[in-house]
C-alpha cells in the first residue's frame, strides 16, 4: 500500500548568546548550584537579551534548518510554531517568521500546548502532510520563558531556559511499514482537571496581564513520569514496534529524573536517551527540536534510525511520536 510519509529533511537550533550558571541564581534566591543540579540535573540555561523576541529565535532556527536541508523558504508550504510565549497576543509568531522568511505563500500558524507543544505541532504538521495540504513543512518550537519568571520563588525561576529549534518536514512516498522513513505513530493526551497543577497567573481575558508561571513541581513530576511512560508504550504499539527497536529517545528536557525514570518504565537505557537538560533548562516546547538538532549536529542520530519523542506540560497536554529518521 502506497501512503504518504512526513520525513524529516533537516534541523536547526538557536540559543540567545547569554548562559547563565546555576551559581547565578544562590545570590537571587534561596538555592544552591548543588541542589539545582541534583533535582534538576539543570547546571545552566540561555536567557535571551532585553528585546529579543520569541520570533528572534525562531527566525534564527528556522534559518539554521533550512540551510541544514539545503532548500529555500521558497520551497516551504507552512510554518507551524509551538509557543506559550509569543511575541503578542496576536498575530501569530508563526507568521512574524514566515515574513522574515520572505514568504508571500503558503500559511503559517501557532500551536499551544506548552511543554508538549512540539509534540502537537508534530502531529498537526504530520496531518497536513499525510491529508496533502502541505508538501513542506517547517516546524518550530520556540520560547522565551524567562519572559514569565517570578524572580523571588526559587521552586521555578531556577528550572526555565530560551530557546529555539526547527524540524523541517517533507512528503515522500512510504510504504505504510514501520520501515518507511518518517512519522510512523502519533498519540495525545490533555486533561484540562489538572490545570491548577501548572499554569500562568494571567492572561488576556482574565487578568489583562502576562502573569508569571506557578507549578506545582511534585505533583507533575508524578503525572510526567506515569502518562510519558504510558504514552510511550501506546505509541510504540501503534508503530507495531517495542522499545528493543528505538535507537533514541528524545525526551522532554525538564528534568533529568523523570528523564531517568521514564526511560526506566519504557526499559530503554540512559545511553539511548538523548540528554540536553544540563545546558538548556526546562525550554518548554522548544526543548525537543533543540534536543533533536544538537543531537544531529553531533551526529548522534542517522539517518534510518528510529526515533521516540514524549514531552508533558501544562493542561495537563501531553503526547508521543515515533519516527523513522
Ligand atoms: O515542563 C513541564 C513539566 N514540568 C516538569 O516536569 C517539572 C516537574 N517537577 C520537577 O521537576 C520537580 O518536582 C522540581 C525540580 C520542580 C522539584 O524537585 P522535587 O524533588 O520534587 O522537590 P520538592 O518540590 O519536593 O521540594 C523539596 C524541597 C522543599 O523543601 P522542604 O519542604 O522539603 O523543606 C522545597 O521548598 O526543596 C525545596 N526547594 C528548593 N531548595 C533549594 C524547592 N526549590 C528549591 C530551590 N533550591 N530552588
Amino acid at each position: 500500500m502506497s501512503v504518504i510519509r512526513a520525513v524529516p529533511i533537516g534541523t536547526g537550533h538557536y540559543l540567545p548568546e547569554r548562559i547563565v550558571e546555576n551559581v547565578e541564581f544562590e545570590a537571587k534566591v534561596d538555592t544552591t548550584d548543588e541542589w539545582i543540579r541534583s533535582r534538576s540535573g539543570i547546571e545552566r540555561r540561555h536567557f535571551a537579551a532585553e528585546g529579543e523576541l520569541t520570533s528572534d529565535l525562531a527566525i534564527a532556527a528556522a534559518n539554521n534548518a533550512l540551510k541544514n536541508a539545503g532548500i529555500t523558504a521558497d520551497q516551504i508550504d507552512a510554518i507551524v510554531l509551538a509557543t506559550s510565549t509569543p511575541d503578542q497576543t496576536f498575530p501569530s509568531t508563526a507568521t512574524k517568521v514566515q515574513a522574515a522568511l520572505g514568504m508571500r505563500h503558503g500559511f503559517a500558524f501557532d500551536v499551544q500546548a506548552v511543554c508538549a507543544g512540539f509534540a502537537y505541532a508534530l502531529v498537526t504538521a504530520n496531518s497536513l502532510i499525510v491529508s496533502g495540504q502541505a508538501k513542506r513543512i517547517m516546524v518550530i518550537g520556540a520560547e522565551t520563558f524567562s519572559r514569565i519568571m517570578d524572580w523571588t520563588d526559587r521552586t521555578t525561576s531556577v528550572l526555565f531556559g530560551d530557546g529555539a529549534g526547527a524540524l523541517i518536514l517533507e512528503a515522500q512516498d512510504g510504504t505504510g511499514a514501520n520501515t518507511d522513513r518518517g512519522i510512523l505513530a502519533c498519540d495525545l493526551h490533555s486533561d484540562g482537571t489538572y490545570n491548577d497543577l501548572l499554569y500562568v497567573d494571567g492572561g488576556v481575558s482574565s487578568t489583562q496581564t502576562t502573569g508569571v508561571l506557578r507549578m506545582q513541581g511534585q505533583e507533575v513530576f508524578k503525572h510526567a513520569v506515569s502518562k510519558l511512560a504510558a504514552c510511550g508504550e501506546a505509541v510504540m504499539e501503534k508503530a507495531g514496534l517495542t522499545s528493543d527497536d528505538i535507537n533514541w529517545v528524545v525526551p522532554h528536557q525538564a528534568n533529568l529524573r523523570i528523564i531517568k525514570r521514564t526511560a526506566q518504565k519504557l526499559g530503554l537505557p540512559m545511553e539511548r536517551i538523548v540528554v540536553t537538560v544540563q545546558d538548556h533548562g526546562n525550554t518548554s516546547a522548544a526543548s525537543i527540536p533543540l534536543a533533536l538538532s544538537v543531537a544531529c549536529q553531533k551526529g548522534t542520530i542517522k539517518q534510518g534510525e528510529l526515533l521516540l519523542t514524549e514531552a508533558i506540560g501544562g493542561g495537563l497536554a501531553w503526547g508521543a511520536v515515533v519516527l523513522r529518521w
